[in-house]
């Protein structure tokens, strides 16, 4: 598979999710999917709550599927699909959330940041210079 059509695919995969979206607040719905080295993937919607702060960003739920799934590394991709006039970059905090998945076996996973059309290729290190991670803490994270 091409580099463009593994992208695309995952993008389509991550616009699927979208439609999952419970964003009855911010009618700003967005699907993240995730594709790990073994061919498997992820994905996830953003969900939201009346208590507004309480809502979670896709990026963060699929993130938290895999790893609630077993997954503990082999991150090589990420897809973040939205719907608005620019494409979707990860927030701040997403980031941190993708960087701990992708941080157990030091993978820097290509993040593709999508609109309706447009879509921008970066890779996590760009989003996340300097990343504060497991490595950072006294102990070894391959035991958690
Ligand atoms: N959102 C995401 O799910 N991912 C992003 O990368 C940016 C923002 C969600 C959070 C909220 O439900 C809505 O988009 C508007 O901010």
């Amino acid at each position: 598979m091409s580099g463009d059509d593994a992208r695309d695919e995952l993008l389509a995969l991550a616009r699927k999710a979208a439609e999952n979206a419970y964003a009855p607040y911010s009618r700003f719905p967005v699907g993240a999917a995730l594709r790990f080295a073994d061919g498997g993937v992820v994905s996830a919607a953003n969900v939201e709550n009346a208590s507004y702060g309480l809502s979670l960003c896709a990026e963060t739920l699929a993130v938290a599927k895999a790893l609630a799934q077993g997954r503990r590394g082999g991150l090589v991709a990420v897809a973040v699909a939205g719907s608005g006039a620019r494409p979707v970059t990860p927030c701040g905090r997403c980031r941190q959330v993708i960087s701990e998945l992708a941080a157990l076996d030091h993978a820097d996973p290509l993040v593709w940041c999508a609109d309706g059309e447009s879509v921008l290729e970066l890779r996590l290190s760009q989003l996340l210079p300097h990343a504060f991670g497991p490595g950072d803490l006294p102990g070894d994270p391959d035991e958690a």
